[in-house]
């Protein structure tokens, strides 16, 4: 079987990691969420740290903190994610991660179109933000985590405008992206179309 590099991003919680699991767990790819390299400089910097220093001194144990799930951590994670020296900071270990023999996949914002750009398959799946928060906001009330379905759409808001409207690397499809919409749509149905991508190009 050949492994190959799928790139799927798209906005806060429109399905991007179930898909990216499931599509990994198929082919038996390897599966990076690269939104939690943000969330572990996030949490540094929470404490005082230098955002650059945080990204530069970034461990694999840093990635198991069960805080960087938390809506604090999340935009804390927008906010270090817009400085070019955080981002630049954190390409060699996504590109290395994408080009293993086994196959990768990767979720985030701007895999199709920074990280990887020769990835064979590339997904932007979005749905509504009303839809996004309503998925979001049960995750975080499943893991016990207090908060209200307002906060939760109005933390999605603001993240979606501080990713879209960025200098560097702004959440948006790469010209080759297939376009997946999520808002009516089952997740597995999702996977199925991702799973159908990812065996046409192997
Ligand atoms: O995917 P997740 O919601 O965990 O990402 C948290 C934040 O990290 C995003 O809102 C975005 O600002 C940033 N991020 C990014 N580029 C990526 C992945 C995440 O800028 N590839």
């Amino acid at each position: 079987t050949n492994g190959i590099t799928v790139a799927i991003d798209g906005p806060a919680a429109a399905g991007k990691g179930t898909v990216a699991k499931a599509v990994a767990a198929h082919f038996g790819f390897a599966h990076l969420d690269t939104g939690l390299l943000y969330r572990a400089v996030a949490a540094k910097t929470l404490t005082g740290m230098d955002p650059e220093e945080a990204a530069r001194t970034l461990a694999p144990v840093d990635l198991e903190d069960p805080s960087l799930r938390s809506p604090e951590v999340a935009q804390e994670a927008s906010k270090v994610a817009v400085i070019p020296a955080v981002r630049a900071a954190l390409v060699r270990f996504q590109r290395s991660f994408a080009t293993r023999a086994g196959g990768a996949v990767l979720d985030g914002r701007d895999i199709g179109t920074v990280i990887c750009p020769d990835a064979p398959v590339k997904l932007f799946i979005t749905a509504s933000p009303e839809v996004r928060a309503q998925r979001r906001f049960a995750e975080l009330s499943g893991k016990g985590i207090e908060t209200s379905y307002e906060d939760v759409l109005e933390d999605v808001r603001q993240r979606d405008l501080r990713d879209m409207s960025r200098d560097q690397a702004p959440l948006k499809p790469a010209e080759d992206a297939k376009q997946i919409d999520t808002t009516e749509m089952a997740i597995e149905d999702a996977v199925a179309a991702a799973v159908a991508l990812v065996e046409a190009k192997r």
